[in-house]
């Protein structure tokens, strides 16, 4: 059974690393109220709670059915953000990604959207990466579209907050990213 727990990932500015508790603070702190707007887990205050995410991603990496990364930048190692594949034992993994506000729109989620892409073309097997993002989530479709994302169905979701967001699955496909 592969574990990712000691994946590195390399792109351009960007380095990938998995998610452990060197990054408590990181990612405790910049998963703000405001970044967390369109995501289903709603930050808390209480660091536990990270702690507990901690922990949680570090067994599903264990047990190679997630993997679970901080993004770096590649010179400094200041923490940028993170990301996510998860069900990558199936044949259609989800993807999920927030960038730390000041890092935002500065091309950080394309590279590590793109290294991981990379990294599920050379290491897995499925069909496409579901990629869903709440409607009026303008940036995070850019994003999406600008990686070949194509819409595959609309619905909705709750977030941790017991708040209902329309919702928009897109696919994206399976094949070299350099064609993108
Ligand atoms: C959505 C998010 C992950 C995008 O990451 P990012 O690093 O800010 O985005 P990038 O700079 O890599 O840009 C990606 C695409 O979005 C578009 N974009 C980014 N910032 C933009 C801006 N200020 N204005 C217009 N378009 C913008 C660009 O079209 C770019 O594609 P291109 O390179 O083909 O032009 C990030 O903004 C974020 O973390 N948002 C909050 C959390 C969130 O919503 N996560 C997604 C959940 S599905």
């Amino acid at each position: 059974m592969p574990n990712y727990c000691c994946t590195t990932l390399f792109a351009e500015h960007v380095t990938l690393k998995p998610v452990s508790s060197a990054y408590e603070t990181e990612l405790f702190r910049e998963l703000t109220a405001e970044v967390a707007r369109y995501l289903v887990f709603q930050p808390t205050g209480d660091i536990d709670d990270t702690r507990d995410f901690i922990a949680r991603s570090r067994m599903e990496m264990d047990q190679g059915t997630a993997i679970k990364m901080v993004i770096l930048d590649r010179v400094s190692g200041a923490f940028l953000g993170y990301i996510n594949l998860r069900s990558v034992d199936t044949r259609e993994p989800g993807v999920g990604i927030w960038i730390a506000k000041p890092h935002q729109g500065k091309g950080v989620g394309k590279q590590a959207l793109r290294a991981m892409m990379t990294w599920a073309d050379q290491n897995l097997s499925y069909d496409f990466l579901r990629y869903p993002v709440a409607a009026e989530n303008i940036l995070s479709r850019r994003l999406a579209e600008s990686l070949g994302g194509v819409v595959a169905g609309t619905g909705t979701f709750r977030n941790t907050n017991g708040e209902e967001l329309e919702e928009v699955e897109y696919r994206i496909p399976k094949g070299p990213v350099d064609r993108l």
